[in-house]
């Protein structure tokens, strides 16, 4: 095949990507993913609540293939405006609320995002689906981009969450995604939208935004903080690198067939707990220096009131991805880890805008429609 062709071929296969929530930490992962890997053009749609922060992709955003809309996922009029602009093949919906403990004392905002929002996007895509001609309707994919915690709690048993799993969310945050993952089945089943759908386990690694146990670990301690640990810290997670699982939703989204759900996760389960001693104990080797009251960071763990409805356990069977599609994370838990740890104490930039609230003033690269 000639230079040419080949050239033309890969630029009929450039896709339009439509990724909301892009702002956030798993959005902006897979946003740089894209950007970095493929010759794919992004048009990131974000709100950007406190959980948005563009600076996280200070490093993309300047690329031609990259655009940003701040638009809320619920205001249906402007996503028609935008889909009928950017014209995408494929829509990958992350915007969500995504914070347990938050939507505890206050669940508004995870109605609105996570139903009203789903539902919204949902009913643009079908309308702008609807109006493709035979090809594009080939192409046309909706990835919802959803959590184990939909599946509830495994308690102290063996068991793992398979795609077979029931649905017995807790908390309002997992009933809010729950609904979520129903209205997007609904679509796919009574108007054929073309629809797939992801549940993933806890995520973690650079850019979280540090309301999560990770970042906060890491923070808190590094100021000398107490590092809060709900109830016993027995309670188990099954952690995910988010590159991991930034490049497990790029195979889904590109690859997987309609309908199809995948469970995606890291086979590291973790005790909160030892999560925190773990993150001490790198602290220890790799930010020897820590403030003069404290003389090791464990120290500072301190065991507080549990979290309302606290699921004990969540872990992943992700044998389906693996099968179907080769995907396998690379990262274990001690690589990612201390990745993550060194990533914060590196980011120092990052850092500090999130904890002066400097990270809204970033604003680039908007995309205005023509
Ligand atoms: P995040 O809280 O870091 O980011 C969410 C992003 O959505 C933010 O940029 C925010 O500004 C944006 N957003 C919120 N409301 C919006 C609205 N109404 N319109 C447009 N944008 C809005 O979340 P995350 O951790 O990156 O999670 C992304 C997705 O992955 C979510 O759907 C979440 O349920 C799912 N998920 C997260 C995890 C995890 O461990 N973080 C695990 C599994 C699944
Ligand atoms: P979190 O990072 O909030 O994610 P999720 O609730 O979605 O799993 O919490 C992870 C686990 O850590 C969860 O069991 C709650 C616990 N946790 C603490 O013990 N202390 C904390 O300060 C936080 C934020 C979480």
């Amino acid at each position: 095949m000639n230079l040419t062709i080949l050239t033309n071929l890969q630029k009929d296969n450039t896709m339009n990507i439509l990724v909301t929530g892009g702002a956030g930490f798993i959005g902006s992962a897979v946003i740089r993913y894209i950007i970095m890997n493929t010759s794919n053009r992004v048009l990131n749609i974000d709100k950007l609540t406190y959980a948005g922060n563009l600076k996280s992709l200070s490093n993309i955003c300047n690329n031609p293939r990259y655009k940003f809309s701040q638009t809320d996922i619920c205001n249906q009029q402007k996503l028609i405006e935008i889909f009928d602009d950017f014209c995408p093949d494929i829509v990958m919906n992350l915007a969500a609320e995504t914070h347990v403990d938050k939507s505890i004392v206050g669940s508004a905002d995870f109605i609105n995002t996570n139903i009203i929002g789903t539902y919204t996007m949902l009913e643009v895509s079908r309308q702008y689906y609807d109006k493709l001609d035979t090809f594009k309707k080939s192409q046309f994919k909706f990835h919802h981009i959803s959590t184990d915690e939909v599946y509830g709690d495994l308690g102290d048993t063996q068991k793992l969450f398979d795609e077979n799993t029931n649905y017995a969310p807790s908390s309002p945050y997992s009933a809010s995604k729950a609904s979520s993952d129903h209205l997007v089945k609904a679509w796919g089943k009574t108007y054929g939208l073309p629809i797939i759908i992801t549940n993933c386990s806890n995520n973690y690694g650079p850019y979280q935004f540090p309301e999560k146990l990770i970042p906060l670990t890491i923070l808190n301690a590094l100021d000398g903080n107490p590092l809060p640990i709900y109830g016993s810290g027995q309670q188990i997670r099954d952690w995910l690198y988010v590159d991991d699982h930034a490049s497990a939703l790029y195979l889904v989204a590109t690859q997987a067939d309609i309908g199809k759900t995948y469970v995606i996760g890291g086979n590291n389960q973790q005790k909160n707990i030892d999560v925190v001693q773990k993150i001490c104990q790198l602290l220890e080797e790799l930010a020897p220096h820590k403030p003069p009251h404290i003389k090791y960071y464990k120290d500072l763990i301190t065991h507080t009131q549990d979290r309302l409805g606290h699921d004990f356990r969540y872990a992943i069977n992700s044998n389906k991805i693996e099968r179907e599609l080769g995907w396998k994370p690379k990262e274990t838990f001690e690589t990612g880890l201390k990745k993550t740890v060194n990533w914060y104490l590196e980011n120092v930039d990052w850092v500090r805008d999130v904890k002066t609230g400097d990270y809204k003033k970033w604003l680039k690269n908007q995309y205005t429609i023509n």
